[in-house]
């Protein structure tokens, strides 16, 4: 297992292009298997998710080819297997997103149903009930979501009991090839959700409402193949924006787009940040200030991402004041706090409630990266720690973050990674 090793206290100053979006990717690529063509994907971030993805497509017999800017060509034509199996599932719980194409494109599928994972219990009911509400017929069985359907499903009026970016994703790809017109109510609405709306429009299908909570799609027979690039990486956009704010630096992002961040931005400006931004760019520069402690709460979009909660937990670490971190979407996702109070940092855990005084300095420490964010806020605070700060488990870093230690580096970061 690869390691981090970060020696702190280097100025962060620089350029930086943002990846396409793993959350945009994901339910992308799973999208492919609704077609009766093949399909060019762009954009693609170069990640182990990314690459889990692929490999669950080729194992049910799609073709899927790469080039060398990881555009890939995928022809659903060539599937001959309706299973996702444990082995690739129980790596990454995204896997579930295959369900509602396949079970839509062929009557039948079988996934191997997601556990749990380090921030939480993380249940796919809604995700099944929508799909039964559409004429599915499903059952649990040796692991395994079992699904089928006799014909077509059919369209359904669905509404959503929690907002659910995976479930909406699943009906949705689902609804655009049932048969006649379902109404998704109390819809996720983050921009990976437009995104993939965007994509099945560009596939043909029929959709009514994209980036409201209410989507109402009319099913088609059948969707075409297409080209398509995949959106920025917005919470790859916020970490290092987040990271030049903790180290009191000055980072300019190309290839983003400032919109599908604005909760986030606000809060950066909060904490002192001098942003601006143009069509494709964004620039923040704390003009060697040492950022203010925010308080925020997490919630679905447009309000603050529960993905940039661990990264401001570490800005505000460092911070002047206190700023008190609510996490309302996953019951566990404060962890890292232990990590960030090993390396000197004042915080409390009160429920889902973080309170944290920001000290004038962190110290250097082995820490264990807990899950994909809690990851990149080790690898904050140890930009910002006195001394050489160890990450180990980082291959939750690698699922989400492209070139982590490249991109660090081109900012002035004394990164390196080493082989354990
Ligand atoms: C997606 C993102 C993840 C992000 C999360 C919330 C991907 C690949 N991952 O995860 O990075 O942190 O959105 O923005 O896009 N829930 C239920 N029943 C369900 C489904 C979800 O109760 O059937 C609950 C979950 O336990 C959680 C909340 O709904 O408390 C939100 O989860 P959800 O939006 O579904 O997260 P994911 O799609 O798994």
């Amino acid at each position: 297992m690869d390691k981090l090793i970060i020696t702190g206290g280097r100025a962060i100053s620089g350029e930086v292009r943002i990846s396409g979006s793993k959350n945009s990717g994901l339910p992308i690529l799973a999208a492919t298997l609704l077609a009766d063509a093949p399909l060019h994907i762009c954009n693609l971030p170069h990640l182990n998710d990314i690459t889990t993805m692929l490999a669950l497509l080729r194992c049910m017999g799609v073709g899927v080819t790469i080039d060398e800017k990881m555009c890939v060509e995928v022809d659903p034509t060539s599937i001959n297997d309706f299973t996702a199996p444990y082995d690739l599932v129980k790596t990454m719980r995204a896997s579930i997103l295959v369900l509602g194409p396949i079970l839509a494109r062929h009557g039948v599928a079988n996934v191997s149903f997601p556990g749990g994972c380090a921030i939480g219990s993380r249940p796919v009911d809604i995700h099944l009930r929508g799909l039964e509400a559409m004429g599915a017929e499903i059952e649990v069985d040796e692991g395994y979501i079992r699904a089928k359907s006799k014909g077509r499903l059919k369209g359904a009026h669905i509404f959503m009991d929690t907002v659910t970016v995976g479930g909406t994703e699943n009906l949705l790809m689902a609804a655009s090839l049932a048969d006649g017109k379902t109404i998704l109510e109390n819809a996720a609405r983050e921009p990976e959700i437009v995104d993939l709306c965007n994509f099945l429009v560009a596939m043909g299908a029929n959709i009514e409402g994209i980036g409201s909570d209410t989507l109402t799609v009319y099913g088609v027979e059948k969707l075409n193949g297409c080209t398509y690039s995949v959106m920025p990486d917005r919470i790859e956009t916020g970490t290092f924006l987040t990271a030049a704010a903790a180290a009191r630096g000055r980072v300019m992002l190309k290839d983003t787009d400032q919109h599908m961040l604005e909760a986030v931005l606000l809060k950066l400006e909060e904490a002192g940040a001098h942003i601006s931004t143009g069509p494709d760019w964004i620039e923040l520069d704390m003009k060697g200030n040492r950022p203010k402690a925010v308080s925020l709460k997490t919630a679905p979009y447009p309000a603050f991402p529960t993905d940039m909660q661990a990264q401001f937990t570490a800005m505000n670490a460092v911070a002047e004041g206190t700023g008190t971190v609510i996490e309302t979407i996953f019951e566990n996702r404060l962890i890292q706090i232990h990590e960030l109070n090993r390396m000197g940092a004042n915080i409390k855990l009160e429920g889902n409630t973080a309170i944290v005084t920001g000290v004038e300095q962190l110290k250097a420490a082995p820490v264990m990266a807990s899950d994909l964010r809690a990851s990149a806020s080790l690898v904050i605070a140890g930009l910002v720690a006195d001394g050489q700060t160890v990450v180990d488990r980082i291959y939750h870093i690698d699922r989400g973050y492209e070139c982590i230690e490249e991109k660090l580096q081109l900012l002035g970061a004394n990164i390196r990674r080493v082989p354990s």
